[in-house]
């Protein structure tokens, strides 16, 4: 990358979708860099959108940073993004150039207990990725500026690597997945059966609280793990496993893996030294219900779960409406004041402003 000769200023803003994890990213190393793959659906209308002026002068000496978050100044993000940009300075040459003036907001409420780093990152890296396509005249490749904007979110937190492509993505290096790494994601839909191009994701909020533990704490407890080898020789099968899967749309396999990584990621937390119970009581009610109306009435519908006691429940766009009765009369009394997100399977960030 160049260094900064001129002084030039611009207006960016990005829309970045969060993520769902099918096969979970558990267990980290070096700068970011994952255990095992994973494999997630971008989501749709849970996202973030941010706003950034940059102002980037060959005179100017400390990079400077104005942060809001939902209209007001948020010193904790702020801290968060500063510290990026500085841990991250390699990345950036051009650093102690730049005064940016970033603000952002969520489309989900911030009382939702919903990991909103991925949307958020992914967001931020996005802009970054725009900006440095201003200064430097754009980049050699269409294709790699996904790719820098994929690895610029990695480094601000893994699972935001994935939120740049919409559909199906896989982020970390699997011999069946063509092209993947481990320093960025890429997407996998071009063999992607219709069923799972307009899959649902109902979130439904059992504890809008904050997280018990954080994700770094929780990546850190694979290092020791008892288990960890096998967890990541299970992921790998998982993901060659999936491949087949989701070009033959076969949805009952799909859920089968769904289900299984969710409960390996809260039973390895269980396991871990020190242990972590994130599941509640209505989690457990709730997955007792979605299986045995899955078993009575042949209903197609599958949970999973991030680090947290929120389910994810998922199922194909043609029983969506059923679905919603089903959710309605069955599982929403065990929300927390019956906060639910409808959210499906989309296409990826969206550009607001900026060429
Ligand atoms: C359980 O991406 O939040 O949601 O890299 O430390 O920011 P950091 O972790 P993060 O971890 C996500 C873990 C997960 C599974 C997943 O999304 O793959």
């Amino acid at each position: 990358m160049k260094q900064i000769t001129e002084h030039k200023t611009g207006h960016i803003e990005w829309q970045s979708p969060s993520n769902i994890a099918i096969v979970k990213y558990w267990g980290k190393h070096g700068n970011q860099l994952p255990a095992n793959p994973s494999l997630s659906f971008t989501l749709s209308t849970s996202y973030s959108q941010t706003s950034m002026e940059f102002d980037v002068n060959p005179d100017r000496k400390k990079f400077d940073l104005d942060f809001e978050f939902e209209g007001k100044p948020s010193p904790k993000f702020a801290e968060r993004i500063q510290k990026y940009f500085e841990r991250n300075a390699a990345d950036f040459p051009y650093l102690n150039n730049l005064k940016l003036y970033l603000k952002s907001r969520n489309s989900f409420p911030h009382s939702a207990g919903i990991a909103s780093s991925a949307s958020a990152m992914s967001a931020l890296a996005m802009c970054i990725a725009s900006m440095e396509s201003r200064l430097f005249g754009g980049f050699p490749e269409k294709s790699m500026f996904r790719m820098r904007a994929s690895h610029l979110a990695r480094l601000a937190s893994g699972s935001a690597a994935r939120s740049v492509y919409g559909g199906l993505v896989a982020w970390g290096e699997s011999e069946f997945i063509a092209n993947s790494s481990d320093y960025y994601a890429v997407p996998v839909n071009e063999n992607l059966h219709d069923t799972f191009k307009s899959f649902h994701d109902t979130i439904l909020i059992v504890d809008a609280g904050e997280k018990a533990v954080s994700s770094s704490a929780g990546h850190s407890l694979m290092t020791k793990h008892p288990y960890s080898e096998m967890r990541y020789f299970t992921a790998r099968q998982h993901m060659e496993m999936l491949k087949e899967i989701m070009e033959q749309g076969d949805v009952e396999e799909f859920g089968k893996i769904l289900e299984n990584e969710a409960l390996t990621l809260h039973g390895l937390m269980m396991n871990s030294d020190p242990s972590f119970i994130l599941m509640k009581p209505n989690t457990l009610k709730i997955i007792e219900i979605v299986r045995e109306v899955r078993e009575s009435q042949k209903f197609p519908w599958y949970f999973t779960l991030d680090a947290g006691p929120n389910v994810h429940l998922m199922y194909p766009h043609e029983v969506a409406d059923e679905a919603r009765k089903l959710i309605t009369e069955l599982l929403v009394p065990y929300t927390q004041g019956g906060q639910v997100l409808y959210d499906q399977v989309g296409a990826g960030p969206r550009k607001i402003q900026g060429e």
